[in-house]
């Protein structure tokens, strides 16, 4: 088992082959209002100095988490379920030591949810993340979901967290809102899940989510959204703008289907300019200068990968049109 001061050394080495960029601060693009800068050990670990990561607001609360965070389905997910799981201790490790917070998972991710609220206590990190997770109990064909069954979910959610209060709970995949919903809004109440929300990453329920947008009193959504995947900001994102309610992007990388079409090319020149030296940086500073985004999550199984995505929060986001050359220069790149 590593403690604190070991895995500061783990992420130490990873920082060495991904240093976050220098923060330009200029022309901040989607509403950021400041930075954050880790959980403030930066200095005991030798970590390298660290620019602050862009801080998004709540839009139901005012309060301001790091751009970027973390998911854990994919390959986060495959880690967590194998026998040695020292990787999600470096990633967990380098998520808060450079300066993110949002760890986004679910009970549907198989084994993310529970090892990694193992690890944060293991660590020391509890109080420092922000857990964001789902529930769902509904079949996968949209069935009706049990509601005592839901709340078992949930509180299983908070046992592997290990915390009193849960910071956000989803309804995941659209699953029976009514009843689903329901329940997370009476824990909301009771005051034991700060937040509450709905995912889908599916462009056939984007009406369907829309309208429970107008219905529920959300805090946030989760949905689908990439340089190559724009849907999302014909109608969702700007009505999650108008009712305000926080977004959490999904699937900026498209999982493996953007890094397939990229192959080995190197970074377009252009992003020079805003300061995304990595393809990473370059897909989520796209996802992040939208001005509805709140927190973009990209999974990874990897410390140095994990810094290198906290680098597409630092510094300013690209303009407009920047963003249409990004598109121009995605479009141009084979299928996958
Ligand atoms: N309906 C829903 O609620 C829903 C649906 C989909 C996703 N989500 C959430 O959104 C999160 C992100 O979506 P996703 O997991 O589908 O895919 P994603 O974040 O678009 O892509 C993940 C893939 O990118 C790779 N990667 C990450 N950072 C990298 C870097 N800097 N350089 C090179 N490769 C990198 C990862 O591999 P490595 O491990 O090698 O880094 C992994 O294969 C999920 O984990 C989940 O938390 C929610």
């Amino acid at each position: 088992m590593l403690d604190r001061r070991e895995w500061l050394k783990v992420t130490a080495a990873a920082s060495a082959a991904f240093a976050l960029p220098g923060c330009s601060g200029a022309g901040e693009a989607g509403g950021a209002a400041g930075t954050a800068s880790g959980a403030g050990t930066a200095a005991s670990s030798g970590v390298a100095e660290m620019a602050g990561v862009t801080l998004r607001t709540i839009p139901s609360s005012g309060e301001q988490i790091p751009v970027i965070g973390l998911g854990s389905s994919a390959t986060f997910s495959q880690v967590a379920r194998s026998e040695d799981v020292t990787a999600i201790r470096e990633v967990l490790g380098a998520l808060v030591e450079h300066g993110g917070r949002l760890f986004d998972t679910a009970p549907g991710y198989g084994a993310s949810e529970e090892v990694a609220g193992q690890i944060a206590a293991e660590i020391g990190l509890t109080d420092e993340i922000f857990w964001a997770t789902k529930v769902n109990v509904a079949g996968r064909g949209g069935g009706a979901a049990d509601a005592a069954e839901a709340r078992a979910q949930i509180e299983r959610s908070f046992e592997r967290f290990g915390v009193d209060q849960i910071d956000l709970i989803q309804v995941h995949n659209m699953g029976d809102p009514p009843t689903q919903l329901g329940i997370v809004q009476e824990l909301r109440d009771e005051g034991r899940v700060r937040y509450m929300g709905i995912t889908t990453t599916s462009e056939q329920r984007y009406p369907d989510i829309m309208e429970v947008m107008r219905t529920y009193p959300l805090d946030f959504i989760g949905v689908d959204y990439a340089v190559d995947n724009r849907s999302a900001a014909d109608e969702v994102l700007p009505l999650a703008q108008e009712l305000g309610i926080g977004v959490l992007v999904y699937a900026p990388f498209g999982r493996s289907r953007m890094w397939s079409r990229i192959g080995d090319r190197p970074v377009p020149d252009l992003a020079q300019d805003f300061g995304a030296d990595t393809w990473a940086r370059f897909m989520l500073k796209f996802a992040a200068a939208h001005p509805a985004v709140t927190c973009v999550t990209p999974a990874t199984s990897r410390a140095e990968h994990m810094i290198d995505n906290l680098g597409g929060g630092v510094g300013r986001m690209p303009t407009e049109d920047e963003l249409a050359q990004m598109v121009a220069v995605v479009e141009a790149l084979p299928e996958a």
